[in-house]
């Protein structure tokens, strides 16, 4: 399973945890200093509370708790198992990875499952080219598709039956275990074990990703019965809240931003009509993941969603993820069509272009919606619209941006700038103290222990759990503690399984003098537990790091145990009593 140590630590020696993170997150560099603050990746956020600390080269979030090092890091923010993290820093560093003495069979299963997403696009393409299935090459170009961009997007047809794709396969040498796992066939437990095509009778649109794998499908009906859509589920090799449809072209585009759209349809008809800068996400509400993923190409995205209420509802959440990641939105009004494929279609792509030139930017789209719920010729109206209108501008993070509407307001409803300025301000000193709040609820309910997913322990030994940490924290710090310690301090003491795991090794390692750093850690813990590790080990400030402390809690935690261990007794039955007494005995 592990890697051989002396290249972990020649990787490690070569990769710059402030180097890797700024490709993916703009820290602040006015602050001096070996700390640096940025919006986090992953999570939603308009205040940064995602650090990264030089010196110990980690990284901590104080919103939603992720850190570690530079591979958690990598592992979270590529989506990649453990091993692929390794392999993509060292490409980074420039360092090639020792043959053997690793375990990659993550890698090769998932590489199976690539083969044979290829190798059944390869397949449904053909059926769609078959003369016998024309009603579905028809369907294409009656929707106004070229051969041109059939090809370009590799779209196929699964045919109406439940296993000539499996059938196929087979043939190739693939086994239905393999297509099980890359969900291209379902299984079915009446009466047996049995397995079927997923897709049949359907249009497929693969989904390819930037490095051009394919790692999913999306199968629409031909007509208007449902599901209209079925896609592959989540595999090893596709997330779909990760992944943006068309990612692969659009990001080669010459424009400097993207469209984003709803359908995969609308996609292929924008890229059709010359948009090869439209992408769509996967039949699910935006994310920030694939907001960062847009984010590495462009600064800009324009929305297209439909123009129905779904679509609308869609815009306002995906405004604010896109807002959060640090991307400018500006939004695209659909008028003369449902969508961006029927404008297109009913009014050419010059249509579609003159909205894309007039598309609002998402403040002036903000402050529309909120126009459209008054009626500002009524004095009563102006008012309602102005003091909703000054809570959203509250909102605004650039004060140059509040003056701007502030300014534009005071014309629109002939009401003093001075008046809508003062109600701005009030507005705003609400939206700190909201901010600040939530900046904050994070590190209370850790201290809390309520809802901690890490350690779900902590609710029922709060305090037990507090003196564990301070033990963990200051032997973190003062490693030299350990002699003083060592006779006393067993993880048996501990009350919570998770702070006992990291007591475990952090003994161990003191044991062995090794150094302490986040990334000894990482082989006996999963990325999110990483997050709480680079937390105990430093960043946690809430101990006074002397010895007496951490032998108080060591005693704190002995007097709780025999409690403990009295409590269960005066508990039992005395049948179990007797019993226990019988077994010390023996
Ligand atoms: P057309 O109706 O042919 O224009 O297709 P479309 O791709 O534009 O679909 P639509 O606008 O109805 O939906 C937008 C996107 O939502 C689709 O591309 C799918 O990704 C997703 N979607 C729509 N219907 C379903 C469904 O029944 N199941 C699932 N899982 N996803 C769906
Ligand atoms: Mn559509």
């Amino acid at each position: 399973m592990a890697i051989n140590d002396a290249f972990l630590s020649d990787l490690k020696a070569r990769t710059d945890i402030m180097d890797l993170v700024s490709s993916y997150v703009s820290l602040d560099s006015r602050r001096q200093g070996r700390t640096h603050k940025g919006l986090c990746p992953f999570h939603n956020e308009k205040t940064p509370s995602f650090m990264v600390y030089e010196d110990t080269q980690s990284f901590y979030c104080f919103g939603c708790g992720a850190g570690g090092d530079a591979i958690t890091f990598t592992m979270k923010i590529e989506n990649l198992d453990y091993i692929e993290a390794v392999k993509l820093l060292a490409e980074r560093a420039g360092l090639s990875m020792p043959e053997t003495g690793y375990d990659d069979s993550l890698t090769q299963k998932k590489n199976r499952i690539l083969a044979a997403n290829r190798e059944a696009a390869r397949f449904f393409y053909s059926c769609l080219v078959d003369e016998k299935n024309s009603h579905a090459l028809n369907y294409f170009l009656n929707r106004g598709l070229t051969p041109q961009t059939i090809k370009k997007f590799g779209l196929g047809y699964a045919p109406d039956s439940w296993d000539s794709l499996i059938k196929h396969m087979r043939a190739k040498g693939f086994s239905v275990q393999e297509l099980y796992e890359a969900d291209l066939v379902k299984k079915s437990t009446k009466n047996g074990e049995r397995f079927y095509d997923n897709f049949r009778n359907r249009m497929i649109t693969p989904i390819i990703d930037i490095r051009g794998n394919v790692i999913g499908f999306g199968g629409r009906v031909l007509d208007d019965s449902k599901p209209k859509y079925v896609n592959t589920a989540d595999t090893l090799v596709y997330k779909k809240s990760h992944e943006v449809f068309a990612m692969n072209y659009a990001k080669n585009a010459k424009e400097d931003f993207f469209i984003v759209a709803e359908g995969y349809m609308d996609v292929i008809a924008l890229h059709q009509a010359g948009f090869t800068n439209a992408v769509a996400c996967l039949g699910t509400a935006l994310t920030t993941e694939q907001a960062r993923l847009m984010k590495r190409y462009t600064d800009e995205v324009v929305l297209a969603y439909d123009s129905d209420e779904a679509g609308q509802k869609a815009t306002k959440r995906a405004m604010q993820i896109f807002a959060s990641s640090g991307l400018k939105v500006r939004v695209l009004q659909l008028k003369g069509g449902k969508d961006p494929d029927e404008i297109i279609k009913k009014h050419g792509r010059e249509r579609f272009q003159s909205l894309l030139d007039g598309a609002e930017n998402d403040t002036e789209f903000n402050l529309i919606k909120i126009g459209e719920k008054y009626d500002l010729s009524t004095s009563d109206g102006k008012s309602g619209f102005l003091k909703e209108a000054s809570q959203f501008l509250a909102t605004l993070s650039s004060p140059v941006e509040r003056e701007t509407y502030c300014l534009k307001l005071a014309s629109m409803t002939e009401v003093s700038a001075d008046a809508i300025r003062q109600e701005i301000k009030r507005n705003l000193s609400t939206v700190r103290k909201r901010e600040k709040k939530e900046l904050y609820s994070h590190a209370k309910n850790l201290s809390s222990g309520a809802e901690d997913k890490i350690n779900p322990e902590k609710r029922k030994f709060r305090k037990e759990a507090m003196a564990e940490e301070i033990i963990i924290t200051t032997l973190f710090r003062n490693p030299d503690f350990y002699r003083r310690v060592k006779d006393e301090l067993t993880p048996e003491l501990f009350f919570t399984s998770f702070n006992r795991r990291v007591l475990t090794v952090l003994l161990s390692l003191l044991e062995n003098g090794r150094e302490l750093d986040v990334s000894s850690f990482r082989d006996n813990f999963s990325a999110d537990e990483m997050g709480r590790i680079t937390f105990l080990s430093d960043i946690c400030n809430e101990v006074s790091d002397t010895l007496e402390e951490c032998l108080e809690c060591i005693e704190m935690l002995k007097k709780a145990k025999n409690k403990k261990s009295s409590a269960e007794i005066s508990d039992m039955s005395d049948e179990d009593f007797a019993n226990m007494f019988k077994n010390m005995h023996t």
